[in-house]
């Protein structure tokens, strides 16, 4: 989970608005502050008006005058400057009114400034303060505060400033959770190829950057700016410059569109310790050992003696220290692996690690048993033996012999040199080996999966599961957008897959990091754009591309994939909901659409979780339905994604259920397309973590009893590994972490004109991985269940 308590201690988001956008783009712009404002979320807005004082200076005959991006506003122009404020202010305040947002104007009183230059750029200023009350009692007073870019002297002067600036300092001031640029352009656009930049990693590239020719006036004030930013907050914190249209995506998923600014690292590697950094720094660093008589200036003194390499990120969040044996055949050791929470949160300590492995073929390391990062170490490890309350862990070594004589090592020598990287050595005794635990001897089980609870077949169901699925190769698999939980399960049900692997995981944001939970190779996240993903491919390198992306996102890749000119076909499988109303696209439900369709399609979308539970729910009876039926549908919190939003908050969700989306919810119309019949779905989120609990009521069109209808369904998914049909209503507990669906309930009322189902389904499983991996056995002629366990509790 998100750390969802910032949302009540800190403000949700700082929005900088370009002057443009209020000329061209007020309606999107309005519409989804709106939405904010109605889910009870209150960013603060600040607005720029360049373009429009350059309208009216043009208009005065004036010729707008800038240093270095910054406007010189002589008294004149500031006259206009105001006025422009003040306009396009009350423009933004009653868009938001007309759609029964509260909004205050807040056009002074927060910024104080002094000169910046005066006889340089005249009036304008360079902020010393920001003033949070109007900001506060807007926020409190349940109104959107909206701000200019004026501030003012202590002798009450009035001074022109910046918006990106003025944005920056209020972001620094308030520390929201998000901090987002909404610019006409959509980001910053690289003026040597005219394409959006699509991440800047400060640390290592704002030099370079600063060179490139197009970096000048406004962008390098913005760049400068959002630079000295970001060194004020948290190593977390990033800017995004996006579209108006990609806002709602980015407060709520990061929409992945625009140029994320953050301040990256860089990693640096020294045979000589001083050469990391200061020797305060080093010490500092240092003293984070645990070992309580542990003395960094002794430790640095008999460093000295060694051969040894120091890693580390610049401002030593994390270091790092291995040291090479005098005795080349002796394997090097990990003498001290030291991180700052900071460095643990931000996986600086993955990025160095990475480092060091790229640069050590074999390494050993030891920690305390106790160790709260135990596990961190394992996922590092290749192997593993535990005595005397240490692990002794390593990697890059796969001899038996080379393995026993480093356990022996470790438990005869009570002060070994493989000193553990807390600072402690080792003093075991003799111990047997049957706790050595080796990752690589575990790889490559391909659990199999027992056919246990599987109904006997009937010829009833219309659309049986196929007898086909004879392919046994290996299945190349891309992912393109791994973040949430949905990417998580597909990582794991991908791992434990006999037939498929991955062999590229896509993502901006965590390129650079290994992917966790998979072990069948390494793998690394990667930033890839349009031409690398074609490159990919026309050389045929994928069998099967899971477009794991938020709504809206994904038609740019699809198409750069389509456009490939490659013999080898691939298939497209996407899980947003941008295809489902496609009918080029085949909607991959194999127990509801046609499973020899799915067979032989190439592009195929994944249905939403809600509408598999309510469409497998319904479709039986679809030729007894008297009217419109009603789906209340309540998901766990995994539904709404991880990042942060109401529909995750814990503290919220706590006693509570929440309705959201009421009407016209996507999937009420996804469903009532692919029905044939116009439904209510009423969604609502709750407590729990992952399952949803579907209670149907479908008007009858003749009278019909229970156990009639119950018959209907159990001859129709008679055959079906993942559906299970029960007199009882399901609980949507024993459904969680289950890969299959469970109907129950079928109760029909006195005068038997209307019928009750309960529909159980893992949003995460059966409602999205589970389905993505069904589909690809399909169109891939594995067989439709492998990897996926038949562990589907039947009840009642
Ligand atoms: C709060 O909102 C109400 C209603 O719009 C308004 O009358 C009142 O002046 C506001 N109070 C403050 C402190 O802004
Ligand atoms: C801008 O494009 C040029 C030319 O392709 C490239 O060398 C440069 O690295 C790009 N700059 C950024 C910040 O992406
Ligand atoms: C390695 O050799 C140096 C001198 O050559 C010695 O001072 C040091 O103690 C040796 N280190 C170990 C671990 O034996
Ligand atoms: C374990 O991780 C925490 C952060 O989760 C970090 O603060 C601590 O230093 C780590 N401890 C060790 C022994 O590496
Ligand atoms: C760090 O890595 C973990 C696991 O790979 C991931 O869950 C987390 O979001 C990452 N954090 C950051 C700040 O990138
Ligand atoms: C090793 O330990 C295991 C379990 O701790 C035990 O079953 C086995 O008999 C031991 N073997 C020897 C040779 O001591
Ligand atoms: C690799 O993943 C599989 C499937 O989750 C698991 O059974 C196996 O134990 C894992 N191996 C290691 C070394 O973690």
């Amino acid at each position: 989970m998100p750390n969802d308590s910032h949302l009540h201690s800190q403000q949700f988001a700082v929005i900088k608005v370009g002057g443009a956008i209020i000329t061209h783009q007020l309606q999107q712009l309005a519409s989804c502050l709106a939405f904010l404002y109605h889910v009870g979320l209150y960013p603060i807005v600040l607005h720029g008006t360049g373009p429009q004082i350059n309208n009216v200076l043009e208009a005065e005959g004036i010729e707008p005058d800038y240093i270095d991006g910054i406007r010189v506003t002589d008294p004149r122009t500031m006259a206009v400057v105001r006025r422009c404020f003040l306009e396009q202010n009350l423009k933004l305040v009653d868009a938001l009114g007309q759609l029964g947002v509260r909004a205050t104007p807040i056009t002074g009183g927060v910024f104080k400034a002094n000169y910046l230059d005066k006889e340089k750029y005249q009036l304008v200023g360079d902020i010393t303060s920001v003033n949070k009350n109007a900001v506060e009692a807007s926020i409190n007073n349940k109104s959107l505060p909206i701000l200019t870019s004026l501030a003012e002297t202590d002798s009450g002067q009035i001074l022109n400033v910046n918006a990106d600036v003025a944005a920056g300092e209020l972001a620094r001031v308030f520390t929201p959770l998000k901090i987002v640029y909404l610019n006409e352009k959509g980001g910053i656009v690289n003026g040597s190829t005219g394409e959006i930049v699509s991440v800047i990693n400060l640390d290592e590239e704002y030099n370079d950057l600063l060179k490139e020719p197009w970096v000048k006036y406004g962008t390098k004030l913005k760049i400068k700016e959002i630079k000295e930013l970001l060194s004020d907050l948290p190593r977390s914190s990033s800017v995004a410059i996006i579209d108006v249209n990609d806002l709602q995506k980015e407060l709520f998923t990061d929409s992945g569109a625009g140029t994320l600014i953050r301040r990256g690292y860089r990693l640096l590697v020294k045979d000589n310790l001083n050469d990391l950094g200061t020797k305060d720094a080093l010490i500092n660093a240092l003293n984070r050992d645990s070992e309580s008589n542990f003395k960094a200036e002794e430790y640095i003194n008999n460093l000295k003696k060694e051969e040894y390499k120091a890693y580390g990120d610049e401002p030593l969040e994390v270091l790092a220290i291995v040291v090479k044996p005098n005795d080349s055949n002796e394997i090097s050791y990990l003498d001290k692996f030291l991180a700052s929470k900071d460095g643990w949160q931000n996986n600086v300590t993955d990025n160095v690690w990475n480092a060091i492995k790229k640069d050590v073929s074999k390494l050993q390391w030891s920690i305390p048993s106790n160790s709260d990062n135990a596990s961190w170490y394992f996922g590092k490890a290749d192997g593993s033996f535990t005595a005397n309350g240490k692990i002794l862990f390593w990697y890059g070594i796969s001899d038996p012999l080379e393995i026993k004589s480093l356990i022996d090592n470790f438990i005869s020598e009570p002060n070994n040199t493989t000193g553990g990287v807390t600072g402690s050595v080792f003093n075991g005794q003799k111990r047997n080996y049957s706790t050595i635990s080796s990752n690589r001897l575990q790889s490559g089980l391909n659990p199999r999966f027992s056919n246990i609870g599987k109904r006997s077949f009937s010829t009833t169901n219309p659309n049986p599961p196929l007898k086909t699925g004879s392919n046994k190769k290996p299945t190349r698999v891309a992912l393109i957008g791994a973040r949430g939980y949905t990417g998580q399960t597909l990582i794991d049900l991908i791992n434990k897959h006999p037939y498929l692997e991955l062999n590229h995981i896509v993502s901006r944001e965590l390129a650079g990091q290994e992917i966790q939970g998979y072990n069948k190779s390494k793998l690394i996240y990667q930033n890839l754009d349009l031409d690398e993903l074609k490159k990919l491919e026309t050389h045929g390198d994928v069998d099967v591309w899971i477009m794991a992306l938020p709504n809206g996102v994904c038609k740019k890749v699809v198409e750069s994939i389509e456009s490939a000119n490659s013999p080898h076909e691939s298939l497209i499988i996407d899980l947003s909901a941008d295809f489902r109303f496609d009918d080029h696209w085949t909607y991959g439900l194999p127990e509801f659409t046609s499973r020899l369709k799915i067979q032989n399609s190439k592009k195929i979308s994944n249905p939403g979780c809600y509408s598999t539970a309510s469409l497998l729910a319904i479709d039986p009876i679809k030729d007894l339905i008297g009217g419109q039926p009603s789906i209340f549908g309540v998901s766990g919190y995994s539904g709404a994604g991880t990042k942060p939003s109401i529909k995750n908050d814990i503290n919220l969700l706590k006693d509570n259920l929440i309705p959201y989306s009421l009407t016209d919810h996507i999937h009420e119309h996804e469903i009532s397309k692919y029905l044939g019949h116009d439904v209510a779905f009423m969604p609502h989120v709750s407590s729990w973590f992952q399952g949803i609990t579907h209670t149907i009521s479908i008007p009858l069109n003749k009278p019909i009893d229970s156990r009639a209808i119950r018959n209907i369904y159990q001859e129709r998914y008679a055959g079906e590994q993942l559906i299970t049909v029960t007199g009882e209503a399901p609980l949507v507990r024993d459904i969680s972490n289950k890969h299959g669906i469970v109907l129950g309930g079928f109760a029909v009322n006195k005068n038997q004109d209307r019928v009750v189902i309960v529909a159980t389904i893992d949003n995460l499983l059966k409602g999205a991985a589970t389905q993505v991996i069904q589909n690809i056995n399909l169109a891939l002629n594995h067989g439709e269940y492998e990897g996926i366990p038949s562990d589907l509790v039947i009840r009642g």
